[in-house]
């Protein structure tokens, strides 16, 4: 299986003045493109050959692991980011209500926890099979599905991320992130896990990413309007 680099769903100066254009080409262009070519030329020849990036977080270690985790994380990362003015769901606004006591304070939340963040990584909206939310922080290329968990949204805080646009102030880059959070895109991955629950990756489609099965339900609702 070869894997290829995804197309963002949105122009490469879409998320400015947040993300610059300058940004997003290295960011997709450069990094991400470069993690894809990187998986592409490891996993000929071995186990992984044939297997989805889910099964190579789960299973694989060292530069396979690392480089199939890092395109699942950035093609995770780009889908959840949107130039539209996005809400969440009811259904998820309520159970963010429920469990950190509003929005705002999950979002003050995941921001501490993106600023606690030592070096590299990721922070994650993850939902377990109890429904229970929580913001876990990832080192470098490591993701929430390691552990079990189902994760629902992501900020990349790499510091290729941001600091062409922030130079090195994390804080002021994760508070931008807020204005470009695709909310419709992680109220359908809470809506697929409640749906789905333990079998949730399973409905992935060929190339096993959320990107995916989003960009397919997005397909489907479509046409189902016209
Ligand atoms: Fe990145």
């Amino acid at each position: 299986m070869v894997h290829e680099l995804i197309k963002l769903p949105y122009a490469y100066n879409a998320l400015e003045p947040i993300m610059s254009t300058e940004t997003l080409q290295y960011h997709h262009g450069k990094h991400h493109a470069g993690y894809i070519s990187k998986l592409n030329s490891l996993i000929p020849g071995t186990e992984y050959e044939t297997k989805s990036l889910v099964e190579m977080i789960k299973h694989a270690e060292g530069a396979i692991f690392n480089n199939a985790a890092q395109v699942y994380n950035h093609d995770f990362f780009w889908t959840n980011l949107s130039p539209e003015n996005t809400t969440p769901s009811l259904a998820l606004d309520s159970i963010i209500n429920a469990q950190f006591g509003s929005v705002e304070a999950f979002k003050k939340a995941f921001i501490e926890k993106g600023l606690a963040l030592f070096g590299s990584g990721w922070v994650w909206l993850c939902i377990d099979e109890k429904t229970n939310l929580s913001i876990v922080s990832t080192s470098n290329a490591d993701n929430p599905i390691r552990s079990g968990l189902v994760p629902l949204m992501v900020c990349d805080v790499w510091e290729h991320a941001y600091y062409i646009d922030y130079r090195n102030a994390r804080a002021d880059y994760l508070e931008g992130f807020w204005k470009l959070v695709n909310w419709k895109f992680v109220s359908f991955n809470y809506a697929n896990h409640e749906k789905h629950r333990g079998d949730y990756f399973s409905n992935f489609c060929s190339d096993n990413t959320p990107y995916c099965d989003y960009v397919d339900s997005i397909d489907a609702m479509e046409n189902a309007g016209s």
